[in-house]
């Protein structure tokens, strides 16, 4: 048996191209190992979203150039967005890499691995004579036995936000075809999965015209009348495509968990203006209002970027207000880097690091006061948690989600696992709840 260690950086999209590649891997006889130390093979999803993100894997790298050193057969691997960004640059730069794969040549893997396993040699393969493949190829057949899964339905994005390098690496959208995505999910919970999570860049501009016209409310109604599902899921939606439709299927599909991430980006009209957002404050807001009314507690989450070029004190005060107004119950904040061939690569930078990072501290302040605050709105409740497993941090305890997408740990007999349960909830705390498994369970 040869163990393989998989590091994935970045967003959902990665984490489901690296159960992907596990999966491709498996019949070469890899099994997935947590220390890569052992490893005989290391394979590096990577993600190029931001500069930092980019920065961890060249990190990383260099932390793995002495592993190469003590074991010369060990294989490592290079995936993901950077590696599909910059191919053969990143093996001339990385003498210990053996292989750099793009996103869109990742079925090509095990066939390459097999190559380097048997007369060494180093590559880059980024698929660039075949653009046909798609995570779809070979979507089926996931871990056995997992009660959450997710599936893409939809690859790459139209929208060309001007920060963003998304459209430029995995190129224009693909939607998969409904009627796949279908068998996929009846398939996956005829195996045991109580929740699946619709996969995207932009889940919303999701288009089949294969056989008849489905779009994206079309599909959720469709993959919510999945017999035995439990809970379903999706992420990431563009707010400009967040129809009143949509919108509507919160209140109508009781598997419909109540939590949407609705990426805001900035709170003043100029700024996403420039960005290329296409929606304004007051639109994001009204939406935001609809969402509450059809499901009054439905959790909203968003992603921030502070100091995009020409942010003013005033637009980010802005952003500020926004924040407070919407109360979102999670965000995730970013600082402004440039990627090259965007938009935005063009405009001066001209927000210092310092300034930045003034602004990003103030932003997740805010945001931390307003988590804790309605974290604690939950102390004295009890929840519906789907139990994924035993907690990472205290082997005592079982974790799991609420359908609003908070993590609860609590004390429970581990038979609990895969079950939804009911669990009260004592205490709130700024990424968790505390709980115990109410009696009847
Ligand atoms: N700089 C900072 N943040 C970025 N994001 C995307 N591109 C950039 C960039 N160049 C953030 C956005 C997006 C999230 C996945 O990453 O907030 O929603
Ligand atoms: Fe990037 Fe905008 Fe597409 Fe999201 S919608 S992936 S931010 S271009």
């Amino acid at each position: 048996m040869k163990r393989l260690y998989i590091k994935t950086f970045g967003c959902q999209m990665n984490e489901y191209d690296s159960m992907r590649v596990a999966r491709l891997l498996a019949p070469l006889g890899y099994e997935m190992t947590d220390d890569k130390c052992g490893a005989d093979l290391i394979v590096l999803n990577t993600c190029s979203i931001r500069q930092k993100a980019e920065g961890k894997v060249y990190s990383m790298l260099g932390r793995l150039r002495p592993l190469k050193q003590e074991n010369e057969n060990l294989i490592i691997a290079v995936g993901g967005c950077v590696a599909q960004q910059e191919g053969k640059k990143l093996l001339g730069r990385m003498r210990h890499v053996s292989l750099v794969f793009g996103t869109k040549s990742v079925s090509n893997l095990p066939a390459m691995i097999k190559k380097i396993e048997r007369s060494g040699g180093r590559y880059v393969d980024t698929g660039e004579a075949e653009h046909r493949e798609t995570a779809f190829d070979d979507a089926f057949d996931h871990n056995k036995g997992d009660s959450k899964a997710l599936i893409t339905i939809i690859e790459g994005c139209n929208n060309f936000c001007a920060y963003c390098i998304v459209p430029h690496v995995r190129g224009r959208e693909r939607s998969r075809r409904a009627h796949d995505i279908l068998d996929e999910a009846r398939v996956l919970v005829r195996s045991g999965v109580k929740e699946i999570t619709l996969l995207g860049q932009n889940v919303n501009s999701y288009h089949d015209s294969s056989n008849g016209t489905t779009d994206f409310p079309a599909l959720l109604r469709k993959v919510a009348a999945t017999n035995g599902l439990e809970r379903l899921r999706f992420v990431t939606s563009h707010p400009k495509d967040l129809t009143d439709e949509l919108i509507s299927c919160f209140k109508e599909l009781p598997t419909l968990c109540n939590h949407i991430h609705l990426p805001v980006q900035a709170g003043s009209d100029r700024v996403l203006e420039r960005m290329n957002r296409k929606y304004t404050r007051g639109e994001y807001l009204n939406k935001v209002d609809k969402l509450r009314k059809v499901c009054h507690n439905i959790s909203i989450s968003t992603d921030i970027i502070v100091g995009f070029p020409g942010e003013s004190r005033d637009d980010f005060n802005k952003t500020m207000e926004l924040v407070r107004e919407v109360e979102y119950d999670h965000s995730y904040s970013f600082k402004f880097s440039t990627r090259a061939g965007t938009k935005a690569a063009g405009f001066d930078d001209d927000v210092s690091g310092a300034e930045k990072s003034v602004r990003l501290s103030e932003l997740q302040a805010l945001q931390k006061e307003i988590i804790f605050s309605k974290n604690k709105e939950f102390e004295g409740t009890s929840a519906s948690v789907l139990v994924e497993g035993v907690s990472k941090t205290n082997e005592e305890l079982l974790t799991g989600r609420t359908t609003c997408n908070r993590i609860v740990n609590f004390s429970g007999d581990s038979a609990l696992v895969g079950k939804i349960v009911n669990v009260n909830i004592t205490k709130a705390f700024m990424n968790s709840l505390r709980g115990e498994a109410a009696v009847d369970h």
